[in-house]
C-alpha cells in the first residue's frame, strides 16, 4: 500500500509517484524546503502562545490543546497508516486507548479479543464497574465467534497478532461486518506496525498505537497514538485529549519521531531474524511450543500471509519443562534482556503469566520474546545455549 503526502510534507513538488511507508516513514512531516531551513523540524518549548482576543482558527494558544512540536510525528504516522487526518498523539498508548473507550457510552457494549494487552483488557473490566458496559471477549481468531458477538456492540476493538498469544484475526472480514452493522471498529497496531498491515486500509475506523514499542523503537520513551480516515471521530479525539490533559511531552515527540525514521530498517531486520529463531525454536528438542506467524505449521500462518505484509517480530516459546523452565530460561540468557515492553532495537523477553493479571487462558509457561536489530547468530547462540544449560539439565 502507498500513500501521497500532502501540503508541506511532500519531500518534492516534482514527485508524483506514490511513495511506499519505507520511504513516507523518513520523507514524511518534514519542514517546507526553504533555503537555509531545517531539515528536522525543530522543537518548541513553550507551553503558551502569544494571544489576545478571539483565537483564530489554525492559531496556536496553549500546549494542551495543540502545539506544533505534535504536528510532524502526527503527519508522518497517518501518512505511514494511510489516513486522511493528521494522527493524535498521546502520552501513552493507554491514554490513546482510553481515548477510544470513550466512544463506547455508559450501558453499551465493546467485544474486545480474550487475549490482548492486559491493561487494556482491565479497562474494559473498569467500563463494565463503573458504567455498566458489556464486555464481551471473544477468541480473534474464531471469524464466527467474533461476528456472532458484535451485534448490537458499541466498539470492536481488535489487536491482531493478539498480545501475548500471537492469534490473527482475519482483519478484512471483521471489519466489513462491523461496517456492515454500524459497529464502530478500532484495532491497535503496536504489533503488527503500519509496515505490517494498514488496518486503515483494511476498513477499520481507528488505529491505535503504543508509540513506546516499534514506532519510537528505543526503549527510551512512552507514547501513544490515535489514527482516523474521519474528520468526527478525529475531532473526537483531540477533544478528549484536550479534557483530559494526557497530552505528549516535546522531547518524548521529537524523540518518537527520530525513532521513526529507521522504522523500515528495524521493522525488517527484527522480523527476519524472528522468522529465522523461531524455525530453529520449531525444531528444537529442548521447546515444547513455538508460536510467530511465519511457521507454516502456526495456526495464523495462513491468515497472516494473506492480510499482513510483515509476520513481526514477536515469539511465543514454551520451554519443555513448564514453569520452571521458563523462569530458568530468563536468568540464564544473557544477551536477551529480561524485561516487560516489546519493540525496542535490543531483544527482550518475559513469562507473561508473572503478572497476576494476565489472562488465565494464557498458559503459565509462555514466554513473550521481542527479537531485536542485534546479530541473529549472536541471538541464537545466546539463547541455545540457555535452552541447554537450563532446560537441558
Ligand atoms: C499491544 C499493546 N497496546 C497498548 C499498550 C499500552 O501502551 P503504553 O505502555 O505505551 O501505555 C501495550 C503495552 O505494552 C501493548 O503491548
Amino acid at each position: 500500500m502507498t500513500t501521497e503526502p500532502t501540503g508541506p510534507t511532500a519531500p518534492s513538488a516534482h514527485r508524483a509517484a506514490p511513495l511506499s511507508p519505507a520511504t513516507l516513514a523518513v520523507s514524511a512531516g518534514r519542514p517546507p524546503r526553504e533555503q537555509g531551513g531545517p531539515v528536522n523540524p525543530p522543537v518548541v518549548l513553550s507551553s503558551t502562545y502569544v494571544s489576545r482576543g478571539v483565537q483564530q482558527p489554525g492559531e496556536l494558544l496553549y500546549t494542551r490543546m495543540d502545539t506544533e512540536t505534535w504536528h510532524p510525528f502526527e503527519e508522518a504516522l497517518a501518512a505511514l497508516e494511510g489516513a486522511a487526518e493528521p494522527g493524535v498523539v498521546f502520552s501513552s498508548g493507554m491514554a490513546a486507548i482510553a481515548a477510544v473507550y470513550s466512544f463506547v457510552p455508559a450501558g453499551g457494549k465493546v467485544v474486545l479479543p480474550r487475549h490482548a494487552y492486559q491493561v487494556t483488557l482491565g479497562f474494559a473490566d473498569d467500563l463494565a464497574t463503573r458504567l455498566g458496559v458489556e464486555v464481551v471477549r471473544v477468541d480473534v481468531a474464531d471469524t464466527d465467534q467474533v461476528l456472532a458477538a458484535i451485534d448490537g456492540a458499541d466498539l470492536l476493538l481488535l489487536e491482531s497478532p493478539t498480545n501475548p498469544m500471537l492469534e490473527v484475526a482475519d482483519l478484512p472480514v471483521l471489519l466489513a461486518a462491523a461496517r456492515r452493522r454500524g459497529v464502530l471498529t478500532a484495532v491497535d497496531n503496536t504489533f503488527a506496525t503500519p509496515l505490517g498491515q494498514q488496518p486503515l486500509v483494511l476498513g477499520a475506523d481507528v488505529v491505535v498505537h503504543s508509540v513506546t514499542k516499534y514506532l519510537a523503537g528505543h526503549s527510551d520513551v512512552v507514547l501513544g497514538a490515535v489514527v482516523t480516515s474521519d474528520p468526527t471521530l478525529a475531532a473526537r479525539v483531540r477533544a478528549y485529549r484536550t479534557l483530559h490533559g494526557a497530552i505528549a511531552g516535546p522531547w518524548e515527540v521529537w524523540l518518537a519521531l527520530r525513532g521513526l525514521r529507521t522504522l523500515a530498517l528495524r521493522v525488517e531486520r527484527s522480523q527476519a531474524s524472528a522468522a529465522e529463531i523461531a524455525r530453529r525454536l520449531a525444531g528444537h528438542p529442548l521447546v515444547e511450543e513455538v508460536r510467530h506467524p511465519s511457521l507454516p505449521t502456526d495456526p495464523g500462518h495462513e491468515r497472516a500471509a494473506r492480510t499482513m505484509t510483515g509476520f513481526g517480530a514477536i515469539i511465543g516459546l514454551r520451554p519443555r519443562g513448564g514453569r520452571e523452565a521458563a523462569d530458568a530460561l530468563v536468568e540464564a540468557v544473557g544477551l536477551w534482556v529480561p524485561a516487560t515492553s516489546l519493540g525496542g532495537v535490543e531483544s527482550s523477553l518475559e513469562r507473561r503469566r508473572r503478572f497476576a493479571t494476565e489472562s488465565h487462558t494464557v498458559p503459565e509457561d509462555l514466554l513473550r520474546l521481542s527479537v531485536g536489530i542485534e546479530d541473529v547468530e549472536d541471538l541464537w547462540a545466546d539463547l541455545d545455549r540457555a535452552l541447554r544449560a537450563t532446560v537441558g539439565d
